[in-house]
């Protein structure tokens, strides 16, 4: 690496560390007077009752946690419960030593229980305003998570709801957040096929939720962001927080909400004008992180000028267009490691999950075709450079 590049590098690390440590988020509801970064305001009750979609969720606020009997059929992780007594002893009684990052709704620290087993622990941490709020996600997340099984999605080994406290405790991720990687905050660059192989799994993380197959109707997530997408150590990408997903009520291809819940930069501007929820709004949130892993830029970037700081509204209109796509390339992918062929590829399909019609957007099982033949249009390219280069 030349010292220029570690050098920005460097820079880039710190200036991402101090993000991610007092990152909050920018999560945004429509309820609220505006879009509020590090003090995210959220609907206490913020979907139509009774809509199909919100069953889960009505089962949830029903009643305390304690108290309710859990739907048992398809619970099959995530229900080991703790006491607040074992998060503390977990968490070196959340130590800064332990902390992973900040969100919307508290602290995710690193924790060894018990058994010895190295976990993840979500502290949420409510102000009395935001109370039900949090309750509502975390209620919904130990729902949702505890009935999904997939390699793409993060798994729920259980919580605790002991009096006020509540926590939720996942697989640790070794790997940290996507977005920490393509801000410099990871010693390791990502090179082309690295972020292609996280795309994939994304994708296919995303695409069982679509299908009926997790829990017999469509889930939408909502919340799909690079923070959300967590790698293991062989760099498998994981989909975290359903704390605001949605299930697609049965038969309907949208389901309209009264509030716009999500993250600022991710928004489809579909949902944002209509309140209209579909299954598209992820395929929209997909295609920014797309733009991240082409563009190594952040969804939103406050520290650039008010035109420049949406990703989608900056490159856009050049996604298709060879010669400037060149240039919108993250600097720190290796340049031996991409075709300019799969770029294209992938800057088409990004163009088109970011599209302002919803309905002109792929779907993720098209997503998950388009990522494979653009992994092999990379490989095969590459080895027959590799191969031109040996004759020569
Ligand atoms: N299971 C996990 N394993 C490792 N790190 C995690 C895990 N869950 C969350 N984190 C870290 O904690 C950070 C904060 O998480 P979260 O509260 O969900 O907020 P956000 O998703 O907005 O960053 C994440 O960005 C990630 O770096
Ligand atoms: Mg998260």
């Amino acid at each position: 690496m030349s010292h220029r590049k570690s050098h920005r590098r460097r820079r880039k690390r710190e200036e991402a560390r101090k993000r991610a440590r007092g990152r909050g988020c920018c999560r945004w509801s429509s309820g609220g007077s505006s879009p509020e970064m590090e003090a995210p305001t959220r609907a206490e009750n913020d979907e139509g009752e009774g809509e199909r979609g919100d069953v889960v969720a009505i089962w949830l606020l029903d009643a305390p946690i304690e108290d309710q009997n859990p739907p048992a059929p398809k619970r099959r992780h995530g229900s080991s419960v703790y006491t607040l007594k074992e998060m503390e002893e977990a968490t070196n009684s959340f130590s800064d030593d332990n902390l992973l990052g900040k969100g919307g709704f508290g602290q995710v620290y690193k924790g060894t229980l018990r058994s010895g087993e190295i976990v993840a622990i979500k502290k949420m941490d409510l102000p009395s305003f935001k109370e039900a709020e949090g309750e509502r996600e975390f209620r919904v997340e130990v729902d949702i998570l505890s009935r999904l099984d997939h390699p793409n999605l993060v798994s729920l080994i259980g919580y605790c709801a002991d009096g006020k406290h509540r926590f939720l405790v996942y697989e640790y991720m070794h790997k940290g957040n996507l977005q920490d990687h393509l801000n410099g905050i990871a010693e390791v660059k990502m090179d082309w096929p690295l972020r292609l192989k996280v795309a994939l799994g994304a994708a296919r993380g995303l695409a069982y939720l679509h299908s009926s197959s997790a829990v017999g109707i469509p889930i939408i997530h909502r919340d799909f962001k690079s923070t959300n997408i967590l790698l293991n150590t062989n760099y498998d990408a994981k989909i975290s927080d359903f704390g605001l997903a949605k299930l697609m009520p049965e038969g309907q291809q949208s389901c309209v909400t009264s509030r716009v819940l999500g993250t600022f930069g991710y928004f489809d501007p579909e949902y944002t004008l209509t309140g209209k929820l579909t299954l598209q709004s992820d395929v929209y949130a997909f295609g920014v992180v797309m733009l991240e892993l082409l563009t190594g830029r952040r969804a939103v970037d406050l520290t650039l000028g008010p035109n420049d700081q949406n990703l989608v509204l900056q490159v856009r209109h050049i996604l298709n267009d060879k010669k400037k796509l060149r240039k919108m390339i993250d600097p720190e992918i290796s340049r031996s490691s991409y075709t300019m062929e799969s770029i294209n590829m992938f800057a088409n399909l990004a163009s088109r999950c970011v599209r302002a019609d919803s309905s002109e957007r792929p779907s993720m099982v098209d997503c998950i075709k388009e990522l494979q033949l653009i992994l092999h249009a990379n490989t095969k390219g590459l080895s027959m450079t590799m191969h031109t280069f040996r004759m020569i």
